[in-house]
């Protein structure tokens, strides 16, 4: 095996976790570092372990998210969203491994209909989330130039430890929920997390060049729209009520309107193309359940 594709993934029971698990699978051995395994807020600790594991690179798919969950619990969100990674980008600089990293198109505000914010646009992170994670957005590239921050948009995929939104919303859909609600006037960039994972690999493979980079499915849509066209892939009859954000208050502010796109990198397929594979793989796999 190429010796230089030996990776670690932190956060590897997570939505993106698996699906870098899953598309590293080939080729490359990966190990995912389990919660016990390490303190992360310990950069001693943290030092022994890369150093005992000597990875070549390393995913940090940890996170504490949720615009509620960070303003309950600031200094976590700062220890795990900002600090952690910090300390990933200097001991990439003393051990020589390469950091991939990840980041949301939540830190960015509102756009004009139509637009995306692309890798120039400016954030302005305004809740305790995307503070923490702009932070380290600001971090790593300032401590190590061998550091690929990839900023995400709502990922859909398989997610086997808990569901994020739209999986849950697909789970109750399939569980005969009569309806659903979701918001019409928050708009993403929906992406399939299998997608994302395959074409970082492609980009650590092809030797792209490490830095900044949004990283989606192409096209936007609102969550409405996304669980809508879900409902529709699946066959159900589940019907979906669009609503507008403020129906589904959080303890801090938040943006609505944060497509991302690049200006650096072809964008993924379009995202109803992966919406329908991974709707096939959503329904075989339930329909596999004992
Ligand atoms: N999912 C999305 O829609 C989305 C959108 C934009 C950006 N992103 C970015 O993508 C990255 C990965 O997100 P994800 O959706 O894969 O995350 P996730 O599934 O919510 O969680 C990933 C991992 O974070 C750790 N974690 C979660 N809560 C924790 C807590 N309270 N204390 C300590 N660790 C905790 C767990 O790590 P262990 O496995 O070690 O227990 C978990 O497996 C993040 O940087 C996120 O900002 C995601």
């Amino acid at each position: 095996m190429d010796y230089t594709r030996n990776g670690l993934i932190f956060g590897g029971a997570g939505k993106l976790g698996t699906a870098l698990s899953r598309a590293f699978s080939d080729g490359w051995a990966m190990r995912t570092v389990e919660s016990r395994e390490a303190d992360v807020t310990d950069k001693a600790a943290l030092r022994a372990l890369l150093t005992q594991a000597r990875p070549k690179v390393v995913f940090n798919a940890k996170v504490i998210s949720g615009v509620d969950a960070c303003e309950q619990a600031p200094g976590l969100a700062f220890l795990i969203n900002t600090r952690f990674p910090s300390h990933l980008a200097e001991l990439s600089e003393e051990l020589g491994f390469t950091l991939v990293h990840f980041s949301t198109d939540a830190i960015f505000p509102d756009c004009a209909p139509g637009d995306a914010h692309t890798e120039s646009s400016v954030p302005v992170p305004l809740n305790a989330y995307t503070l923490s994670k702009y932070g380290a957005d600001c971090l790593i590239p300032a401590i190590t130039p061998r550091a690929y921050v990839l900023r995400l948009s709502v990922q859909f995929g398989e997610r086997p430890a808990a569901r994020q939104f739209v999986e849950r919303m697909l789970e109750q859909a399939l569980e005969g929920a009569p309806v659903l609600r979701a918001a019409s006037d928050v708009i993403c960039s929906p992406s399939y997390s299998l997608d994302v994972a395959g074409r970082i690999r492609q980009m650590l493979e092809h030797g792209e060049p490490s830095g900044l980079y949004h990283l989606a499915n192409a096209g936007q849509a609102s969550l409405f729209e996304l669980v809508s066209t879900a409902i529709g892939l699946l066959g159900l009859s589940t019907r979906v009520e669009a609503l507008p954000s403020a129906s589904f208050p959080t303890l801090g502010r938040r943006s609505n309107v944060t497509p991302i796109a690049s200006g650096k990198i072809d964008p993924l397929r379009p995202w109803q193309e992966a919406l329908a594979e991974f709707c096939r793989e959503f329904k075989a796999a339930r329909d596999a359940q004992p």
